[in-house]
């Protein structure tokens, strides 16, 4: 009998972190830079900068190996409990967090997320807060009953980026994991995803993995029949760079949604 082809397995088995980062993070040279973490980066500023949301607690969902996504909220919240369903991935963020030597070097996106704040010379002091913030470094998993299997604090806002479309292979497995998440907020809890739209695969090295190709309409219709109220919805093209070879996407999409007061 043939076994079911499995997105789990295949990431445990071929997902590289250090090729992660350096095709899409690494300073000079990630194709990212100035594309995906512009527009990631600066809505992020937009959510978490002045006047915008804050709180005790923040859930983020799936980080892989990478930080840049909370160096705005690190400001304005006490507690960040982060996650990945890959140990390869956390024990990268486990040496961000110890200032290993051999840990992946972030300083160039925590500059420009310093700059965004209008205080670039902050960026040691930056670092240093979301190190003292993120409390937790967990295991989550998409995909499970309960995305974590540890008892879960209720959180004020739940923030992932590029993740959902990795292990969900219907828009029914992503509908229901937006359900699960649900439980982990508190009543009015805010939900942040950024992420990529009509992406069927992307490299990592020479691996390729399946996404989940999904546009705006279903998005929106994820988020509806899930039960959350959308606040903001934004989808901007991806540029021009010629990385057709690298990840298939056309489109970055910003959401940003709330738990209902009451159910
Ligand atoms: C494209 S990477 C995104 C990493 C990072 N969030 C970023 O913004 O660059 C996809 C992530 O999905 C995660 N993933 C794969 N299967 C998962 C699952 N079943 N549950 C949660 N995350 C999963 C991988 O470990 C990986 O970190």
């Amino acid at each position: 009998m043939q076994t079911p082809y499995s997105t789990s397995k295949k990431y445990i088995d071929d997902f590289d972190s250090s090729e992660y980062y350096q095709t899409y993070y690494a300073t000079g040279q990630g194709i990212f830079l100035g594309d995906w973490t512009d527009f990631a980066l600066q809505n992020l500023h937009e959510t978490f900068g002045p006047g915008g949301l804050k709180g005790e607690i923040l859930t983020d969902f799936g980080a892989g190996p990478t930080i840049y996504h909370l160096l705005s909220a690190c400001e304005v919240f006490n507690s960040i409990i982060t996650s990945d369903f890959l140990e390869q991935n956390r024990e990268q963020l486990k040496k961000w967090l110890r200032k290993d030597p051999g840990a992946f070097d972030w300083s160039h996106v925590v500059k420009y997320v310093c700059e965004l704040e209008g205080n670039s010379d902050n960026w040691e002091k930056k670092e240093e807060t979301l190190r003292r913030k993120i409390t937790k470094v967990l295991k989550c998993d998409a995909l499970a009953e309960k995305p974590f299997d540890v008892p879960m604090p209720e959180a004020d806002c739940l923030i992932s980026c590029l993740c959902l479309e990795a292990p969900c292979k219907d828009l029914e497995d992503f509908t229901n994991t937006l359900k699960k998440f649900k439980e982990l907020l508190k009543p009015g809890g805010h939900i942040i995803i950024q992420s990529v739209l009509n992406c069927s695969l992307y490299f990592v090295g020479n691996k390729s993995f399946s996404c989940l190709s999904i546009t705006k309409d279903e998005l929106e219709q994820a988020f509806k029949e899930a039960g959350y109220e959308i606040v903001k919805l934004k989808v901007v093209p991806r540029s021009e760079k010629i990385w057709a070879n690298v990840s298939d996407h056309s489109e970055y999409y910003y959401i940003h949604a709330r738990k209902p007061q009451k159910e």
